[in-house]
């Protein structure tokens, strides 16, 4: 509206003669005033010049409103992108951390896989099972500079013979029954990142044979299409055979099997590093009470004991489930006691104490043992004599003569 302004105080301060001003509005909000100001004349503003600033009013309305709009858009991209790094951190030390062991064989494994991470060859794991290889392979990935790409796991154990190629290289749509859409196979979906292939040993042949080309080419083809894709990938692969083994068996391609042993890492069985037991118990002691919300105290030292002599054929998958198990067994507020532990693992206690021979001559009380030990052995081999004899280093004649003796026939 028109108004006489030319008693208002700031305006006569600053010597203005004649003003005009719209208000900018965004939909029910005023967000600020458009004003025109002249020191030269009074009056000087016509209604004509109302509407042409009514008009850039709207279009500064418009224009602030954006600019508003993009300074929240930006602090908001600011905040996820900070959140991301955030996460990104956190999952990176969580799985370093994961990782648990400063055996020396454990120490030699970190040396070799901080050499490897930051190339691009190809990395072979190779380790019993339960050993740690999926969390090797995963840490070859993470602490590499292809950390923010894709991680992609699959197994070829665990999948039918005809799927493999499919899922590895992506088919085209109606490349065969079944396939009603054309599908991105995993080396294209970990196109920049890694590609672990665990189980590698139970790959088939001919997928083996398809395999070695796209390591050999760098490019691959979906099933059923004839266009090639470039990618870049790198490939991590694990298993618990011996892959030597199942080559000169014919199970294994060797041209395969020396394009993945570029850079091999072996994973050592839990036995070859007792000294990690501790270390290890008490991690998934902590996170078990954690996780169940129980109260256990920890390990008394001879049930510890106990768990450093076992031999872990199962290795650290069979520890973990050990002490899960004990977590859910003992009571709150107890600590694991030898009689917690599971029989298997219990076997392997001081002999003496087990059979506790009578006090007599020493032939005597060496004969209590020496019965004992091999009344377990042929429990642990089901009967089986031959087996027995070999596993005591002693012919089947010779086993059965000390059991002839012992009357244990
Ligand atoms: N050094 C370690 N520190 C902490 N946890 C470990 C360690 N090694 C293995 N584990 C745990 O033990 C379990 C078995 O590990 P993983 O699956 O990596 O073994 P694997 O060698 O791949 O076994 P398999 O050959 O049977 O596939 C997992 O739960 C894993 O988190
Ligand atoms: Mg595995």
């Amino acid at each position: 509206a028109k108004r006489d302004v030319g008693e208002t105080a700031s305006l006569m301060a600053a010597q203005i003669l004649s003003t005009i001003g719209v208000p900018l509005w965004f939909g029910d909000t005023i967000i600020g005033v458009l004003q025109v100001d002249n020191r030269a004349a009074k009056g000087l503003f016509k209604e004509r010049d109302l509407d042409i600033l009514a008009v850039l009013a709207q279009t500064t309305s418009q224009a602030f409103h954006h600019a508003r709009l993009y300074q929240r858009l930006e602090v908001t991209e600011e905040q996820a992108q900070r959140e991301n790094e955030y996460l990104k951190e956190r999952d990176k030390s969580q799985r370093f951390s994961g990782i648990i062991g400063e055996s020396s064989a454990m120490a030699k494994l970190f040396d070799q896989l901080k050499k490897v991470v930051d190339t691009r060859v190809t990395v072979l794991i190779e380790g019993e099972t339960g050993t740690g290889k999926e969390l090797i392979a995963s840490a070859v990935h993470h602490w590499s500079k292809r950390a923010d790409k894709l991680f992609v796991a699959t197994n070829s154990a665990a999948m039918p013979e005809n799927l493999i190629e499919s899922e590895l290289f992506g088919h085209k749509k109606g490349a065969f029954t079944g396939a009603t859409d054309d599908k991105a196979g995993l080396f294209v979906i970990a196109d920049g990142g890694t590609l672990f292939l665990d189980e590698i040993g139970e790959m088939p042949l001919p997928t083996q044979a398809k395999l070695l080309r796209v390591l050999q080419e760098g490019e691959v083809r979906p099933v059923g299409s004839n266009q090639v894709k470039q990618v870049d990938v790198r490939i991590v692969a694990a298993t618990n055979r011996e892959l030597e083994k199942e080559v000169s068996e014919g199970r294994f391609r060797e041209d395969l099997y020396y394009r993945l042993k570029v850079f091999p890492l072996r994973v050592p069985p839990l036995r070859e590093r007792r000294e990690d037991i501790p270390l290890l118990a008490g991690y998934f002691l902590t996170r078990y009470v954690q996780e169940f919300g129980r109260e256990v105290g920890g390990f008394s030292q001879q049930a510890m004991e106990l768990l450093q002599s076992y031999k872990w054929p199962g290795n650290v998958r069979e520890l973990e489930n050990e002490v899960q198990r004990l977590v859910i067994q003992v009571d709150d507020g107890d600590f694991v006691q030898v009689d917690h532990v599971s029989a298997r693992i219990r076997q392997v206690e001081n002999v003496l104490d087990r059979v506790k021979p009578k006090k007599g001559t020493l032939k005597e009380m060496v004969e209590q043992v020496e019965k004992w030990i091999l009344h377990e052995a042929l429990r642990d081999h089901g009967n089986n004599k031959t087996a027995t004899a070999k596993t005591l280093g002693m012919t089947r004649e010779g086993l059965h003569k000390k059991l002839k003796n012992y009357g244990m026939t």
